[in-house]
């Protein structure tokens, strides 16, 4: 392994994600622990863009519960029908929100966090174990490069026991 990231410089979002993949395969490469790979996969992105909040939010007994992250202090579980991250959850798919506060629901771990991005994190049998939550302190701070860059990233985590 590694044991820095290897990131453009002056690059674009998209070719950050595209160098930054390889880098994640490698990292994750023979570690079964999902622990280990989901601290290293926040760390990685936290790492190659800076964004303000980054973590993983697990199911676990019918709630999402806060898994490894890198930020500030954030809230611990989460119901399906609450947040952004719930949204996520219940529709299956990516959620964008360009400005949280025009988000109904929206739970404000931090009132600094201003767009987010949420991720469903899907097992090799296509249930949903988990969502990447990642929050920018800009405002309208993701597009569609970063869904397709982080459900790229999401899907080395497949065959990981949550
Ligand atoms: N933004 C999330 C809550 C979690 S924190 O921001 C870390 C949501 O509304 O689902």
């Amino acid at each position: 392994m590694a044991e820095s990231l290897d990131l453009p410089k002056n690059a674009s979002r998209a070719e950050v994600y595209e160098a930054l993949f390889p880098q994640v395969q490698a990292l994750l490469a023979g570690e079964t622990d999902w622990i280990a790979n989901l601290a290293n996969v926040v760390a990685a992105l936290k790492e190659a863009f800076g964004f303000f909040w980054v973590g993983f939010y697990r199911v676990q007994e019918g709630q999402l519960v806060l898994g490894p992250f890198q930020g500030p202090i954030a809230c611990t579980r989460i119901a399906f029908d609450r947040g952004v991250c719930g949204h996520a959850y219940r529709a299956g798919s990516a959620v964008i929100v360009p400005d949280v506060e025009r988000f109904p629901g929206h739970i404000a771990c931090s009132s600094l966090s201003k767009s987010e991005i949420v991720v469903p994190v899907r097992d090799s049998s296509g249930a949903i174990i988990a969502v990447l939550d990642v929050d920018s302190d800009r405002l309208n701070d993701f597009s569609e490069v970063d869904r397709e860059g982080l459900e790229k990233i999401l899907d080395l985590l497949k065959g990981v026991t949550l």
